[in-house]
Parts: structure tokens; C-alpha cells; sequence
């Protein structure tokens, strides 16, 4: 696509690829969320768009990707990278800033189809965002939150070596999570960043839309 410079960007990982889908690959993407991304009553997200029926799920997906690119401004954007494992999606990363000139700092969120979960993609995808955020953009630190009981997510972040960096209360519909946010510093990723090769293609392109 000529007219939205991010499309040109492409993370590459050991198994992954990760870059925007195209109409048709969102709708897949769509379809791997209507398929489940985690068990009935678990709650992963402060907004439970994972939850309700496998049609609910799907069209989350869709009207997230439509909005984060209706409202990209250089000042507060979303990046969601659908992910592909051998040409098939199976997941989304996200990478989001506000003021990133200013603050250096950026967020990471990612999710798998529950099928594909447990098999290590989640650290790559991880490792993806981070080269982006440091490497590329020249972020200072990267933040990530997870609930308490989200262990995989948290495991992930321990592997790069975040820091703790306080715990929120969070009301989900009427219960209370425990959101615990973690932080990675710019001086932990220069050790960390060894984990998991990223090779970033097209950044020069797009590299206006961020910062
Ligand atoms: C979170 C998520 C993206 C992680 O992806 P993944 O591919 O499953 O993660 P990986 O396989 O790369 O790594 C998971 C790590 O958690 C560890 N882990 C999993 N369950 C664990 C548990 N109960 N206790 C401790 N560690 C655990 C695994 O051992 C693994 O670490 P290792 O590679 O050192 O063995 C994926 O599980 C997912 O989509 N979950 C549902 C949505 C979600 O929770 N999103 C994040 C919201 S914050």
C-alpha cells in the first residue's frame, strides 16, 4: 500500500513473521480469535475484548485494527502486527506510544489463538516488539503489564529482564485484578537482546509515522 507507510515495515524472527495484514489476513486473524485465545472465565485484558462469543471476539479484532489506524497520530499511535507462522496468522503484537519523542517510552501487548500458545512464538513476538522500540525507534524503555495470575505473559518478560514497576487494582466487569506492570530499561535490552535475532526490514520507510 503507497498511502500508509507502516504497511512497508516487516519484523522477522527465527519462526515469525510479523507485519499489518491485509483485509483478508485480518479477517483470519479475526477468525483465530473467534477460536479462542484463552479459556472461558480467564481474564488476560483490561478491556475483555477476548471474552463473549467466538463472533464478538472476531469483530474486536477487526474494529481495533480499523481504529488504530483511523487514529494514528505521530504523537499517539498503535502499531498491531498480525503474526505469521509458515504464511499462516496466528497471533497479534501490539507496540503503542504517546509523546514517544518526549517520553522514550513505549508499550507492548501480544496474544496467541490458544492453539498456538506454549511453543515459544510469544518470546519471539516479544523480542520483535523490543528490537522495533529500541533498535529501531530508539526507545528508552518498554513497558508491559499482565494480571497476577497471567503467568506466561509475566514469564516472557522475566526472560528480558524487566523490572518491576508497581501493581495497579483493575476492575474487570465486577471483579478486581491485580495488573502488574514491568519495565524495561534501555541499559537491560543491550544484554537482553541476544534472546531471540530480529531482523526489522522497511523502517526507513515508515520510520515519519512514529516519531
Ligand atoms: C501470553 C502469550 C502471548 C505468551 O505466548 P506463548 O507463546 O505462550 O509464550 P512462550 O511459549 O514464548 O513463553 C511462555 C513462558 O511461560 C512459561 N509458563 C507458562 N505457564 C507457566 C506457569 N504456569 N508458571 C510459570 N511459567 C509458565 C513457559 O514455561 C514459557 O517459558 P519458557 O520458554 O522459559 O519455558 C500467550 O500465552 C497468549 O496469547 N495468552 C493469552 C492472551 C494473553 O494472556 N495475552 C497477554 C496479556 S498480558
Amino acid at each position: 500500500m503507497r498511502h500508509w507507510p507502516p504497511a512497508a515495515l516487516r519484523l522477522v524472527t527465527p519462526d515469525l513473521v510479523l507485519r499489518l495484514p491485509t483485509d483478508r489476513e485480518l479477517d483470519d486473524l479475526a477468525q483465530v480469535a473467534a477460536g479462542g485465545v484463552h479459556p472461558d472465565g480467564v481474564v488476560c485484558f483490561p478491556q475483555p475484548w477476548a471474552s463473549g462469543t467466538p463472533a464478538e471476539r472476531a469483530r474486536n479484532v477487526v474494529q481495533n485494527h480499523w481504529w488504530a489506524r483511523g487514529d494514528w497520530a505521530r504523537d499517539n499511535w498503535r502499531l498491531l502486527l498480525a503474526v505469521f507462522h509458515c504464511d499462516q496468522v496466528i497471533g497479534q503484537q501490539n507496540l503503542s506510544a504517546r509523546d514517544f519523542t518526549v517520553t522514550g517510552e513505549a508499550r507492548t501487548g501480544f496474544w496467541l489463538g490458544q492453539r498456538f500458545q506454549g511453543r515459544g512464538y510469544g518470546t519471539q513476538m516479544r523480542a520483535a516488539a523490543l528490537t522495533l522500540a529500541f533498535d529501531g525507534l530508539g526507545a528508552d524503555r518498554v513497558t508491559s503489564t499482565a494480571f497476577a495470575h497471567n503467568l506466561s505473559s509475566r514469564a516472557v518478560s522475566s526472560k528480558f529482564g524487566y523490572r518491576p514497576n508497581g501493581v495497579h487494582r483493575v476492575a474487570v466487569g465486577t471483579s478486581l485484578v491485580e495488573a502488574h506492570e514491568e519495565v524495561l530499561e534501555r541499559a537491560s535490552w543491550l544484554s537482553a537482546r541476544e534472546l531471540v535475532p530480529v531482523e526489522i526490514v522497511g523502517l526507513a520507510a515508515c520510520l515519519g509515522s512514529f516519531r
